[in-house]
């Protein structure tokens, strides 16, 4: 079969009654993306044609597979499997010779198990053929029932199925591929007779062996890929398994990750040779980690970039930003979205960015929100150092140049300029601009009333020892501060 013949039918349009879910079930997320962009994807490879039939929440459904190449049929009502293969029919066209049906709820598929399916097809010049699996517990699926000689008879369904058909291990995957002028006379002869009254696409593999068509069935290798999601049970399931085989491709790609059944990653997610992932990092989104990169327990990273050798200490949460090479982040850092870390810079304990632009070796080690700034390079944050960049009503920015230093507890309130190579005094609240090279204090002044708290430790004591005495003496001197404040 040319590949132009070969179509590819998504049935996605299902609600998912047993998730209980307010959210159509090919929605719902398994290592980190949609359950039918998993299977839209593992199609792509093979054939431009991919038609995803969608109903319920059938426009949430649409936005997330036509990004990505496929067409979309609407099924409203939705009758059933065999109901939704009708309504794509009027979508292919009459030119359409052969179709790989797939559920979008089944997103473990790969694409070389398709692969094998469409050869097994082809060469056994099947009118169906059906992708199955061996579960140790079947329950829930369509059987295979066999003859001795080993060819198909009929998929029962699992409401269906007598108590020996029960016992039979081998399931419908609810994969197949058609000839499809084969299979479209069946689907007219289709008959709700069933548990749900709906027309089920499984009742045309005995209507074709009744018409004496070959049907083949094919065991996938790998039982875990044809898993469908029905439950959430099932759906933690899905999610686990697409985090270790994320986990074992990066392991043997040269990645060490210590405790991989704790290591949640996105199945988007690059990261390069030599990188250590310690136990219950998340790394979510598009994130691209580069190589020798650590990244310590308990951080999570969403659609970042990290580059060589950068480390992330524990408990960090980076989003959207973009780390530069050999750079320290965290403990307890929160990086949030246009952070920019240059070569080399390091921000620690507590600190908070937002789209703040941290030249080469900037420290901010301890207890800082920088946003909206850029900061020049080798410039040091003292702990605490607060950009006021919200004025109640916009963002303002903060420009901070190269070799300042800011000395702990400063308020730089934006919009404000700090020049190169300036020395900002510690508890400063900074509202003008800093000339290069200057040394800004923003405080009042110290002063120093010598003996002040030995007398008042006095006082204390002496209250004690004569409490009757002391309040005498205690209304005078309230009496006497009193009179101070009125002279003033
Ligand atoms: C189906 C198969 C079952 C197989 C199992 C494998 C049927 C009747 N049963 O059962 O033999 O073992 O898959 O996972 O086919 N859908 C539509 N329109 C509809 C109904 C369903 O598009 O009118 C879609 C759903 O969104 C879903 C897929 O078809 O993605 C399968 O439907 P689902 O209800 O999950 O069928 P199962 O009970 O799992
Ligand atoms: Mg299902």
């Amino acid at each position: 079969m040319a590949a132009s013949d070969l179509n590819f039918v998504i049935l996605a349009a299902g609600k998912g009654t047993r998730l209980k879910s307010e959210l159509a079930k090919v929605l719902h997320r398994a290592g980190g993306r949609t359950l039918v962009e998993h299977v839209v994807r593992a199609c792509k490879p093979i054939a431009e044609n991919v038609l995803v039939v969608v109903g319920h929440q059938g426009e949430e459904v649409r936005k997330a597979v036509v990004p990505l190449g496929a067409t979309t049929v609407l099924q409203r009502p939705q009758n059933g499997t065999g109901h939704a293969m009708l309504i794509a029919r009027q979508a292919l066209g009459p030119k359409a010779a052969f179709a790989v049906v797939l559920p979008g709820d089944a997103p473990l598929i790969r694409t070389a198990t398709l692969q094998a399916l469409i050869d097994t097809h082809r060469n056994g010049r099947a009118a169906a053929t059906i992708l199955t699996a061996q579960l140790d517990d079947p329950s829930g699926y369509g059987r295979v029932v066999r003859n001795p000689d080993g060819s198909v008879v009929a998929i029962v369904e699992d409401k269906a199925t007598s108590e020996s058909e029960r016992e039979i291990h081998e399931i419908n995957s609810s994969i197949y591929c058609f000839t499809l002028e084969k299979l479209w006379p069946c689907l007219a002869e289709l008959r709700p007779e069933n548990a749900h009254r709906e027309l089920y696409l499984t009742d045309t593999i005995a209507m074709l062996k009744e018409k004496g068509e070959r049907v083949l069935a094919m065991e996938a290798a790998d039982p875990k890929e044809v898993l469908g999601c029905n439950t959430r049970a099932e759906l933690a399931e899905i999610d686990r398994a697409f985090r270790a085989r994320k986990a074992a491709e990066l392991m043997d790609a040269g990645v060490t990750i210590y405790l991989p059944e704790t290591a949640l990653i996105d199945v988007d997610v690059e990261v390069g040779k030599d990188t250590v992932i310690e136990p219950a990092v998340q790394l979510l989104g598009k994130t691209r980690i580069a190589s020798g990169v650590t990244i310590q327990t308990g951080s999570v990273i969403l659609d970042s970039d990290v580059n060589e050798n950068a480390v992330i200490r524990q408990h960090s949460v980076i989003e959207q930003s973009r780390i530069g090479p050999r750079t320290i982040v965290g403990p307890f850092t929160h990086l949030r979205e246009g952070a920019e870390l240059q070569a080399g810079a390091r921000v620690g304990n507590f600190v908070e960015v937002k789209k703040s632009v941290l030249g080469e070796g900037v420290k901010a080690m301890h207890l800082s929100y920088l946003g909206d700034a850029s900061i020049g390079r080798e410039t040091n944050v003292g702990a605490g150092t607060i950009t006021c960049n919200y004025d109640g009503a916009k963002k303002n920015p903060t420009r901070i140049g190269e070799r300042v230093f800011i000395g702990s507890d400063s308020a730089l309130v934006a919009p404000i300029t700090i020049g190169d190579g300036a020395y900002i005094a510690a508890g400063s609240t900074v509202t003008e601009n800093v000339p290069a090279d200057a040394l800004a204090i923003a405080r009042g002044r110290q002063v120093n009333k010598a003996g002040w708290a030995a007398e008042r430790r006095k006082k204390i004591a002496d209250s004690k020892s004569n409490p009757t005495a002391t309040s005498a003496s205690s209304r005078k001197s309230a009496k006497r501060r009193k009179k101070a404040r009125k002279r003033k």
